[in-house]
């Protein structure tokens, strides 16, 4: 029996899904016999389970028909890749969607809703499934942004179907609203609109969520860093000092969050005058460079001021989708592969994990409670080394 035998008959072996077989194709890389006993080592390109059984089963089946007694198959195959997924670990109330993206800044008004829009239009532009949820609930621009103002979403049992624009899945609270109208929130309500939104907006098996936070620092953000394990925070800022002071809140929340700091966007970063092409510095320019290395994070884009922008925005025309060729839709571009990438990583790493922020204390009374009845409760069980054990974000 030679090398050349068992080649021949492992001819009879066709790769999984294909006509040709495994001596064809060049995965068998190696055969060694030792009397009635035969090894062989076949390299295949796909890490698919059943794949690699087929195999094995169809090559024993050859070679015993040659008389062999022991037949030692051995497939090498790549890696599965590792699922993009963030739901393994901590609490997800809403684990069909695979990513979540929270865009934060320390103040109103910097294009944190901009940013939001663009980097969800981009990121659906490069073929991700995307959805944005316009958790501004003082401020809830994103229909207007997204042209989807006039619409109102449908309602199916107690769910609600989200609105779709540029390839992205939408749902604000200006969309279950009247025009104009306004809600005085509690705390509490906060934390229920953000579950809700969560829970019973009929998203589909997303890629990302981008959400856009209401400014700051508070209610809506712990709650949505309990709800789900956020992948990725994203801090948008404007380049002057007092706003890059707020913005260091945001990075500063992001890591008490346990949230994977992907990066900030410095808007209003310059103005191109477009009659004269010359630029000037209205905001600063560069600032954010410095506080974004500081917390280890990039400086993901900086976007000019541009008549376009605001035109965009306001006329439901986002720049990225209606000027893709334009110098600030590459940027916007630019920013949601790298904000892509960074989501790849944290994932290969082993993905977000929220357990170290959930809330310690039994319902019915308030996590953030220092005395009573909060106070009274024994030590938590599943708080982790570096939790702090309050579940009010560790602060
Ligand atoms: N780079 C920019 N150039 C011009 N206008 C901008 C830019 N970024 C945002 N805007 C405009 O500034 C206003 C505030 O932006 P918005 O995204 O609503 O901020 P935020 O969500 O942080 O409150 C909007 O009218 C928006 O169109
Ligand atoms: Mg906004």
């Amino acid at each position: 029996m030679t090398n050349e035998t068992v080649l021949d008959a492992l001819k009879n072996v066709t790769y999984p899904g294909f006509t040709k077989d495994i001596v064809t194709f060049g995965f068998v890389k190696n055969v060694e016999i030792e009397g009635d006993k035969v090894s062989v080592l076949v390299d295949i390109t796909s890490s698919a389970p059943e794949v690699k059984a087929q195999i094995t089963a169809d090559v024993t089946t050859e070679l015993k028909k040659l008389g062999f007694l022991a037949v030692d198959v051995t497939i090498t195959a790549p890696q599965a890749p590792k699922q993009m997924s963030n739901s393994v670990s901590g609490k997800n109330i809403a684990p069909h969607v695979k990513n979540f993206v929270m865009v934060s800044s320390g103040k109103g008004g910097v294009g944190k809703s901009t940013t939001s829009v663009n980097l969800a239009i981009a990121m659906a532009m490069q073929g991700k499934k995307v959805g944005i949820l316009d958790a501004d609930i003082y401020g809830p621009n994103i229909p207007r942004m997204m042209g989807v103002h006039d619409q109102k979403p449908e309602i199916q049992g107690n769910k609600v179907q989200p609105l779709k624009a540029y390839g992205v899945e939408m749902m604000s609270m200006g969309s279950l609203m009247e025009d104009g109208q306004s809600l005085i929130w509690r705390g509490s309500m906060i934390m229920k609109a953000i579950e809700q939104f969560l829970r019973d907006i009929l998203w589909s098996e997303l890629d990302v969520l981008v959400i856009d936070m209401p400014p700051g620092t508070g209610d809506a953000q712990l709650t949505l860093a309990q709800s789900v394990p956020v992948t990725a925070g994203v801090v948008v800022t404007t380049p002057q000092q007092v706003s890059l002071d707020d913005s260091k809140r945001s990075l500063d929340m992001f890591e008490k969050l346990h949230i994977p700091i992907a990066g900030v966007v410095e808007n209003m970063s310059g103005f191109i005058c477009p009659e004269c092409d010359a630029q000037s510095d209205i905001f600063g320019m560069g600032t954010s460079k410095e506080m974004a290395a500081s917390y280890n994070a990039e400086l993901m884009a900086q976007i000019p001021i541009e008549p376009a922008i605001r035109v965009g925005g306001d006329t439901g025309m986002p720049i990225t989708f209606h000027k893709p060729d334009s110098e600030t839709a590459k940027r916007y571009q630019a920013a949601a592969s790298s904000l892509l990438a960074f989501i790849d990583k944290v994932n290969a790493e082993g993905g977000a994990d929220n357990s170290a922020v959930q809330p310690t204390t039994p319902p019915g009374v308030s996590a953030c409670s220092t005395g009573g009845a909060a106070a009274a409760q024994p030590a938590p069980a599943k708080s982790s080394a570096e939790s702090c054990g309050t579940g009010c974000g560790c602060h």
